[in-house]
């Protein structure tokens, strides 16, 4: 089946009203053309009005990077998934290794936010990867579908109908160390068919996104891979001509 492909920005804790208004007006312009590959771009909370307005009447989705699970109460200096919804967010990202590593977040906190995002109607962005260390272990795909397993065993595997995973090994992020084509593609297969044990016809349907320094000069190769479905951005998407540039790859 074709799956229609997706290349997110992950702009992480950079700019200011100037650069989101300049650089959203840049990959407006940019990407208007690519009609057959979905696009979102995900910047700061404090950003994400600003970016609404920006992005009304385009093709571009926003998205937010972190959420709580809650959707109130006390806890001072978070922001929930129906605050989020408010601001015509479409996508979550959840689980992304630098929260998972900084801010310590386990496997059951990553799955209550999976369902937090998608009781307020938006999707979540589910984030997988292994450390290098892991990965010389030869224990990559046990990871990662642990990880996996961590969320499905709380949501049930149909849940991934209105959810994305992106398969990020943490070795890869910001490093420049991009994995190969094959190395993605052998753990998008194994995630793909992990869920295929679960429900085949859901796991079909579901896009697998990768993310790890993926740039203009890599995207074609990896977005060529059978189970690689799009892309998760971070240092590229900053730049609205290498983001434009990574978008007409999957498209
Ligand atoms: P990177 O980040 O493209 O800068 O490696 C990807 C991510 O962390 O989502």
């Amino acid at each position: 089946m074709m799956r229609r492909k997706l290349v997110a920005g992950n702009w992480k804790m950079h700019g200011s009203r100037h650069f989101v208004e300049e650089t959203l007006r840049a990959i407006v312009a940019e990407t208007e053309m690519l009609e057959s590959v979905d696009l979102a771009v995900c910047p700061t909370l404090v950003h994400l009005p600003l970016a609404e307005s920006l992005l009304k009447g385009t093709r571009i989705s926003l998205g937010a990077q972190n959420v709580h699970d809650q959707a109130e109460g006390a806890y001072t200096g978070e922001v929930s998934a129906p605050m989020l919804a408010e601001y015509a967010v479409t996508f979550v990202i959840v689980g992304h290794s630098e929260r998972r590593q900084l801010f310590s977040e386990s496997d059951k906190t990553v799955a209550d936010k999976f369902m937090a995002v998608q009781a307020a109607g938006m999707k979540p962005v589910l984030c997988l990867g292994e450390s290098l260390q892991q990965r010389e272990q030869g224990v990559t795909s046990e990871v990662v579908l642990a990880q996996l397993d961590a969320v499905i065993d709380q949501v049930g595997a149909s849940a991934f109908d209105h959810a994305v995973v992106a398969y990020e090994p943490i070795w890869a992020i910001g490093t420049g160390r991009t994995a190969t084509p094959e190395q993605a593609q052998e753990v998008h297969a194994a995630i793909r068919q992990h869920l295929a044990g679960r429900d085949r016809e859901v796991a079909e349907r579901c896009r697998i996104l990768y993310g790890g320094s993926v740039n203009p000069a890599n995207a074609d190769e990896l977005f060529a891979q059978p189970d690689i479905d799009g892309g998760l951005v971070g240092g590229a998407s900053l730049k609205a001509a290498d983001f434009a540039s990574i978008s007409q790859s999957a498209s």
